[in-house]
């Protein structure tokens, strides 16, 4: 993962945790879900989104100028909240070039057991949102 400053051209990528608010149901993730996979299509927007435990991971991808609007309204979004953003910057390749916005949860892979698993031996300890990538790449939907 590259981590240069953000510039206004070329590839983007966004990482980030929150927490989905309390009540959140699968109506509502479904909404979300039908809105960002619309909304980035339109954009040229790629990515993934995993909910398990009440976390939400996102990694978003595509063009910085509209990446960066998406981030503002994803940003603002009631719907979840304690955004805490993993890491941006500028990518050479999209990771997620097949997904207007992939989804994934527990029956799918669990970032938790992933972590606690030798998959993520080779992961440094220390870089846990390299780690979170990883594990969003190892997930198979
Ligand atoms: C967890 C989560 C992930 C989201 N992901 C996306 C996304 O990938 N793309 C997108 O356009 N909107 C996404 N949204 C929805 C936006 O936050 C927002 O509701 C929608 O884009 C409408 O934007 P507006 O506030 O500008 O009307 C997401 C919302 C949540 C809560």
């Amino acid at each position: 993962m590259t981590s240069d400053p953000i510039m206004f051209d070329g590839l983007g990528f966004f990482l980030y945790r929150s927490t989905a608010c309390d009540g959140l149901n699968v109506g509502d993730l479904e909404d979300i879900l039908k809105a960002a996979r619309q909304r980035n299509d339109a954009a040229g927007l790629t990515g993934c989104l995993h909910h398990e435990d009440g976390l939400f991971f996102q990694w978003l991808e595509g063009p910085q100028y509209q990446l960066q609007h998406v981030i503002q309204s994803i940003l603002r979004d009631t719907r979840h909240r304690d955004i805490s953003v993993l890491g941006e910057g500028s990518l050479a390749q999209r990771r997620f070039q097949d997904w207007r916005m992939r989804f994934s949860d527990r029956e799918h892979g669990s970032l938790m057991d992933w972590f606690a698993s030798s998959s993520a031996s080779t992961v440094d300890p220390s870089d846990y949102a390299g780690g979170v990538v990883a594990f969003l790449q190892s997930v198979a939907v």
